[in-house]
């Protein structure tokens, strides 16, 4: 079964960058491990190929040097022809809820600074409400967590805080803390729920990305992909 998870997602990321990268591209580069084999799938389609790339972990960025893909910090005027990564849950409507990796505020202002978000993702993945199978992490500053975890307790979330394996809790890569958001039943208007939850003092970003995605590309174990497409492209 993970073999097969793997082999999707593998399938996913080479399809994607066959399709939607050209030589030369400005690239914004995920996070987790579907995005990881977008980086080597680059590094095997183009082998010298000097792509401008931005990445959106630690984690990517010692990936995508190891692979020898040259990546360099954020700049103010940046804009990114295509933005390649991975997700937790994708709806009908291509929304999608993302941070399983912790990297959800970067990946989120990476997307949005992108012509084209390309998602890549296992079947697992498709689900018919955000919510229905994944927690949704919500970035926060680590001093307002205690109050924030009681408030979104009685909104009538549970909650969870997320903790490495030696039990202290786990930090993004802005030395902020996350917590693992469980719905009381699905998101039905997750434009809402991102607004509500980031309306709370101390909330930095959430994992819900909500009309970001332009394509989703579904890989199968067999090694193929089929692709989703929003309407239009944004602007
Ligand atoms: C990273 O913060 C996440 O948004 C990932 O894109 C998401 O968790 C999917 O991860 P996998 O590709 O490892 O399933």
């Amino acid at each position: 079964m993970a073999d097969d998870l793997d082999a999707a997602k593998r399938a996913a990321a080479r399809f994607a960058v066959e399709r939607y990268v050209r030589p030369g591209a400005r690239l914004a580069l995920g996070t987790g491990s579907t995005a990881a084999h977008a980086v080597r799938a680059l590094r095997e389609r183009y082998p010298r190929e000097a792509f401008d790339c931005v990445a959106s972990s630690k984690a990517t960025e010692a990936l995508a040097r190891e692979v020898g893909l040259p990546v360099r910090p954020l700049r103010a005027d940046d804009r990114f022809d295509v933005m390649l990564d991975g997700a937790d849950e994708v709806s009908p409507a291509l929304d999608l809820t993302k941070g399983g990796g912790g990297a959800l505020l970067r990946e989120k202002l990476l997307a949005r600074l992108s012509e084209r978000l390309v998602v890549l993702v296992d079947p697992t993945k498709l689900v018919g409400a955000l919510g229905e199978r994944a927690a949704v992490p919500v970035e926060v500053v680590p001093f307002a967590r205690p109050v924030l975890a009681r408030e979104l307790e009685r909104a009538g979330f549970a909650v969870a805080l997320r903790a490495r394996t030696d039990g202290a809790p786990f930090t993004t890569d802005n030395g902020n803390e996350i917590l693992d958001l469980r719905p009381a039943r699905p998101i039905a208007d997750p434009s809402r729920t991102d607004r509500e939850l980031r309306d709370r003092t101390g909330v930095v970003e959430t994992g819900l990305f909500v009309g970001l995605a332009d394509r989703v590309v579904v890989g199968s174990a067999r090694g193929d992909a089929e692709e989703r497409v929003r309407g239009r492209d944004r602007g």
